[in-house]
């Protein structure tokens, strides 16, 4: 039987997935910014999830520069859509800025607004909700989540360790609506690298 890999991290930083130059632009500047962008790790592993589960509607919540909501219109197919919320208006318009530049202006919408209020007034069927607002958020965008996606759809939760997002992890583990799981990972060049995702299903 063998054993672990030696020095796993530094292991790891090796297989960072390759990025065009436009998102190795937005990741420098949320470095030097400190805007706190999923990075390329927990971003392709968003194009993946997407792209696997076909989906054709997703629903944002935190867009910041529009990195992470790039690799996710990336994933959609043609006629396929991203409806992204963000509080700051001036995020809102680099963000609509990036999307233009990134060739997917036609797919994405961006949303300015409190996310909560935004989504009390929508309608819909998503196959995808990504949460990645306030942590203190969460838990009370747990029912507008479960309202607007689909029955068999995906809600992937950034940042689940950090410790505003504790009443969400325990609702979303105890609602008989939902299968989740916690995941504590090592995620290179994350915000922070070492964080919590939360997956679930909505089951009914
Ligand atoms: C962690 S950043 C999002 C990063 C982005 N998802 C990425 O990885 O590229 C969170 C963003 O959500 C916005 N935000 C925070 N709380 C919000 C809320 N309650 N409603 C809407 N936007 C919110 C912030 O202004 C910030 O731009």
């Amino acid at each position: 039987m063998s054993g672990m890999i030696p020095d796993m991290e530094n292991y790891f930083r090796g297989f960072i997935p390759p990025r065009d130059a436009l998102l190795l632009a937005l990741e420098e500047e949320a470095t030097r910014e400190s805007i706190p962008i999923v990075g390329p790790v927990v971003g392709e592993f968003l194009y993946i999830l997407a792209r696997a589960i076909g989906a054709r509607n997703i629903l944002e919540l935190g867009t910041a520069s529009g990195y992470s909501g790039i690799f996710l219109a990336r994933a959609l197919p043609p006629g396929g859509k991203l409806i992204t919320l963000e509080l700051s208006d001036a995020m809102a318009r680099r963000a609509r800025a990036n999307f233009l530049k990134a060739g997917l202006d036609q797919l994405v919408e961006v949303r300015e607004g409190q996310a909560l209020d935004l989504m009390a007034a929508m309608n819909g069927t998503f196959d995808l909700i990504f949460l990645d607002i306030d942590k203190e958020s969460y838990a009370s965008a747990l029912p507008h989540c479960r309202r607007l996606l689909k029955v068999g759809g995906l809600l992937i939760a950034d940042n689940v360790a950090f410790a505003g997002a504790d009443s969400f992890n325990r609702e979303i583990f105890g609602q008989k609506a939902w299968r989740a799981v916690h995941l504590l990972s090592f995620l290179p060049q994350h915000s922070p690298e070492k964080d919590g995702l939360s997956l679930a299903v909505r089951v009914e």
